[in-house]
């Protein structure tokens, strides 16, 4: 897929990252390129987004860009079995199955925005916000469940990985292991 504007041309100071509230939820095309909401994102986005946040279940934010909303992401702490992740770059430190991790639980490009490299910026912003948090909770992936072949390219351009083991049907389990970035 061509890119529809060079990378130069986006801003990164003129991205900003909102709550969702009740007051402030804008409308988004959350469908994929067949039309379909083949990962409900949108039903997500419109109808249980807000509840969740307000169950403390996920933290909803709407990404502007220019303050023109381009999209959502929404966050929230997960963890990591060991066995998912390829047994040559597993921590030996810890005893437990479970590892820290913050999970990306559905993050959505308005779909007139795509390819602008609009998601690069956003998953940098969320791997940031991830190794922010892991100063102070311990933090080390960042995971994510997509079945959508475009998705696993995107993410995998940005360093995650297809878990080693998948046992969530046709969604695929990808994580980041952000080890590396801490240590910097
Ligand atoms: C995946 C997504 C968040 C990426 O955001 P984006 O702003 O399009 O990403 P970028 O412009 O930085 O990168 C585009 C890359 O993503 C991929 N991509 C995935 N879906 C795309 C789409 N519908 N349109 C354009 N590019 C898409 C392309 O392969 C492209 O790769 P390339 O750089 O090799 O051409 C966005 O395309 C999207 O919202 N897709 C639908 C929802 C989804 O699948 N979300 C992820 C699972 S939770």
């Amino acid at each position: 897929m061509s890119r529809q504007s060079p990378k130069i041309l986006v801003d990164s100071k003129a991205f900003d990252y909102q709550k969702l509230t009740c007051n402030h939820k804008p409308n988004l095309d959350c469908t994929d390129k067949y039309g379909k909401d083949s990962q409900c994102l949108q039903k997500f986005f419109d109808k249980r987004a807000l509840k969740n946040q307000d169950a403390h279940l996920g933290m909803t934010y709407i990404i502007t860009y220019k303050k023109k909303p381009i999209g959502y992401v929404t966050l929230a702490v997960a963890n990591i079995n060991k066995r998912e992740i390829f047994s040559k770059a597993r921590p030996s430190t810890r005893d437990g199955a479970l590892f820290p991790a913050m999970i990306i639980l559905d993050f959505c490009i308005d779909k007139k925005s795509r390819g602008k490299t609009y998601g690069e910026y956003v998953l940098m912003w969320c791997n940031g916000l991830a190794r922010t948090i892991s100063r102070k909770v311990g933090c080390r992936y960042i995971v994510l469940y997509t079945k959508d072949p475009d998705a696993v390219r995107f993410y995998t351009k940005h360093s995650y990985q297809i878990a080693e083991k998948n046992n969530k049907g046709e969604f695929k389990l990808m994580y980041l292991d952000l080890f590396s970035a801490l240590k910097k």
